[in-house]
């Protein structure tokens, strides 16, 4: 299903404005989907998502910018006839209709006749693996199981992009896992290019090829899962995929992206790291560490010392809550079973960390 072949599947967005009154929604957001790829809409509550997804869909429309889908410029083409597959947080089934009718009912409403319209369905439903369910009502489905009806209703015409806007946010924790891995094979399987809403940072790592960050209607950072974990280009994205400490300071001299720096702290010492992006001399600055790139090591006379406060288990790993480095607050993560040195709350510890992993951003 779908199209893998050449450009079917691409997606475009090019200059995307849309206001609603006083709010930006969406702010001059560029990006591109290629083929067969999964890209995830990855930002807190009101950054835009939706909203980019809706203009994608055609069910809203921009104030500037254009959206084109595989060679063709859709921007003011109605919803039906994009030709896209949606799924929503909500379960939109029909509840009078049979799980088969349901998702024969897109292919109805595109004049296809009885006979093939449920092989269709029925081939849709075994992709999703609900092969013997067909029978059935929605409202006698696990919530697990109205998604994979309301994705196999999505891709029985077979779209060439498939949009899904939250559509496991309603579902628990390990049912929500399955779903992710099972979703994200689907995809693989037959092809389809997949825009994929989400403010979970752990299901857009764990789906996406690739994420796209937004924050206020503004693009923050598209990249790889690596891309934007290993090496975030602003503060909002190093605080907002993974966990982070920040370390304020304030920098002498400007520095160019990727130049070595030294940044004074507001706490008192100073912290050698890496200019993330371009910084001005004299501004504030945030340098961010990762808790699990910080190696705890017992005290010796040089270095960076703390103190442990706090050692908190939690079975895969031990959080140490340290004071007395860099002037603030500090968490270092250490694994579990990698037989490294895990220290009592009250120790003194020195701290080690490669230059590469403090990385320094405008405050
Ligand atoms: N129809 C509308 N009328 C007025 N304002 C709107 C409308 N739709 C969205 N907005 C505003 O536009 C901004 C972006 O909304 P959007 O729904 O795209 O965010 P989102 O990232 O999907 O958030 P969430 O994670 O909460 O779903 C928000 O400030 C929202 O209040
Ligand atoms: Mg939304």
């Amino acid at each position: 299903m779908g199209g893998t072949d050449g450009l079917a599947g691409r997606v475009a967005v090019e200059g995307l404005v849309k206001r609603f009154g006083p709010v930006n929604a969406v702010d001059h957001v560029s990006l591109e989907v290629s083929s067969g790829e999964f890209l995830a809409l990855l930002g807190p509550s009101g950054s835009g998502k939706t909203t980019i997804l809706m203009s994608i869909a055609g069910f809203e429309f921009p104030d500037a910018g254009r959206i084109l889908i595989g060679q063709e410029e859709v921007t003011w083409t109605p919803p039906n006839r994009r030709n896209l597959g949606m799924v929503f947080q909500r379960y939109t089934l029909f509840p009078h209709m049979s799980v088969l009718e349901n998702i024969a009912f897109p292919l109805k409403m595109r004049g296809v006749g009885r006979a093939e319209r449920e092989e269709r369905a029925r081939a849709a439903l075994a992709t999703v693996r609900l092969g013997e369910m067909g029978g059935r009502r929605p409202a006698q489905l696990s919530g697990g199981q109205q998604q994979r009806v309301a994705i196999a209703r999505a891709i029985v015409y077979q779209p060439r992009v498939l949009l899904m806007d939250e559509p496991l946010s309603a579902l628990d924790k390990n049912l929500r896992e399955e779903m992710q891995i099972e979703i994200k094979h689907l995809q693989q399987r037959i092809g389809i290019t997949v825009i994929f809403v989400t403010h979970d940072q752990t299901e857009a790592l764990t789906m996406a090829d690739r994420i796209a960050v937004l924050d206020h209607g503004r693009l923050q950072q598209l990249g790889t899962p690596r891309d934007l974990y290993e090496a975030p280009q602003t503060a909002f994205v190093a605080g907002f995929i993974g966990e982070t400490n920040f370390c304020e300071g304030q920098l002498a001299q400007a520095a160019a992206s990727g130049e070595s720096v030294t940044v004074a702290l507001t706490g008192g010492g100073s912290l050698p790291a890496i200019a993330a992006e371009a910084l001005p001399a004299g501004g504030r600055i945030k340098v961010a560490l990762r808790p699990e790139r910080l190696r705890v090591l017992p005290a010796t006379a040089e270095g960076t010392t703390a103190r442990v406060a706090e050692a908190i288990y939690a079975g895969n790993a031990t959080t140490l809550m340290l004071e007395g480095a860099f002037g603030q607050p500090l968490r270092a993560r250490i694994p579990a079973g990698a037989g490294l040195h895990e220290p009592r709350p009250g120790e003194t510890v020195r701290l080690a960390w490669q230059a590469a992993d403090a990385r320094a951003f405008r405050a």
